[in-house]
């Protein structure tokens, strides 16, 4: 009987397990068994991996994490582990590897397409929305749904203290969280990484709210949004990327502070987004995008990757995918501006 890999790469987020179980499922209509890659790439340099079948993955669909549990690694990978990749995937008989994660995940995947021609299928997953190819990576909604609830919550305690809340949220390079958060919030400022953001700016939209006698104000915050005139940049380089958690918030908090003398407080909600049950869209679409992936085995659509475009599953080269970041939407942003005093 052939056989299909899955592995789970990167940081984690609510949706993993509907994929693994839609892929579990699909691939027994297609007359495959799978085998489960434990912890993303380093299953495969370790050789770790198990068979999943039905009865691993009863019951998963509206848990968080990944029952396959994951890794960082970060590409390029060297020799001596592609090596190993390439071996064990060989050694366990694997006919074809579907890899779901995010742009890191996915480039070790396409250098193995390209240089060892292994048979790579990717499944976006980007809690910020941030890869390109797809109009939506799963875990995004649930992220967007718990960072909304927590506004609302921060909302109440900042009207009754009259005080300004910045609220740290998930976007290192992109700000879809924090604008479509913000947007559903009802946030007053809103700081994305794509615009870089005067504090002044955010100064006087919240002197301008107090005129109006409204003592209470919250901003909105991606981890890697910029302010200018400030650089935040913490290299973590054995992660290969620049994480700021928790340092933006406080910058924009201590400056507002100074400026406007108004009381401020800051939230950075960091790893809840990324913990907990999905959402119901994230479960549906985690489980349209693992029954896609094995359709693309079947077809042999390697090198290639699982899209959303305007609701029908598709598929992308993974390189585009991979390419660059996914912009937000500038209208999208312009109308939350428009709410930003
Ligand atoms: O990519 C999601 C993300 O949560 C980033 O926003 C954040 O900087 C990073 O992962 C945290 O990573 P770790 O899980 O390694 O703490």
């Amino acid at each position: 009987m052939q056989k299909i890999g899955i592995l789970t790469g990167g940081a984690d987020c609510p949706g993993l397990n509907s994929v693994i179980r839609a892929v579990v499922r699909k691939a027994m209509i297609e007359g495959y068994v799978v085998t489960g890659v434990k912890n993303g790439w380093m299953g495969l340099v370790e050789n770790d991996m198990r068979v999943v079948d039905l009865r691993l993955t009863s019951g998963i669909l509206d848990r968080g994490g990944t029952i396959l549990g994951t890794s960082r690694l970060v590409p390029p990978l060297d020799i001596a582990k592609m090596d190993l990749i390439a071996e064990n995937l060989k050694r366990n008989g694997l006919d074809a590897l579907i890899a779901v994660g995010g742009e890191n995940t996915l480039k070790i995947g396409l250098d193995l397409y390209r240089q060892y021609s292994l048979p790579v299928i990717g499944v976006p997953k980007s809690i910020d929305n941030a890869l390109s190819g797809t109009d939506y990576a799963f875990g995004f909604d649930t992220a967007v749904n718990i960072a909304t609830e927590c506004i609302d919550r921060l909302h109440t305690t900042a009207e009754s203290h009259h005080r300004i809340m910045v609220i740290e949220v998930i976007g290192r390079y992109t700000g879809w969280i924090a604008l479509e958060a913000g947007i559903a919030g009802g946030a007053h400022v809103i700081c994305v990484p794509e615009f870089p953001t005067k504090i002044d700016d955010i100064c006087s939209a919240l002197k301008a709210r107090h005129k109006r006698g409204k003592t209470f104000s919250i901003v909105v915050t991606s981890e890697g949004a910029k302010i200018e005139g400030y650089t935040l940049s913490i290299k973590d380089e054995e992660r290969g990327n620049s994480h700021h958690v928790g340092k933006v918030g406080e910058l924009i908090a201590n400056l507002i502070e100074e400026q406007t003398g108004y009381e401020t407080r800051v939230s950075v909600l960091g790893h809840i987004q990324r913990g907990g049950t999905p959402t119901a869209y994230d479960r549906i679409t985690g489980t349209r995008f693992g029954f896609k992936a094995v359709e693309m085995v079947v077809e042999k659509r390697f090198g290639e990757m699982v899209s959303l475009h305007d609701n029908k599953m598709r598929s992308v080269k993974i390189e585009e995918a991979v390419r660059q970041h996914k912009k937000i939407d500038e209208e999208l942003f312009k109308l939350a501006q428009a709410f930003a005093s």
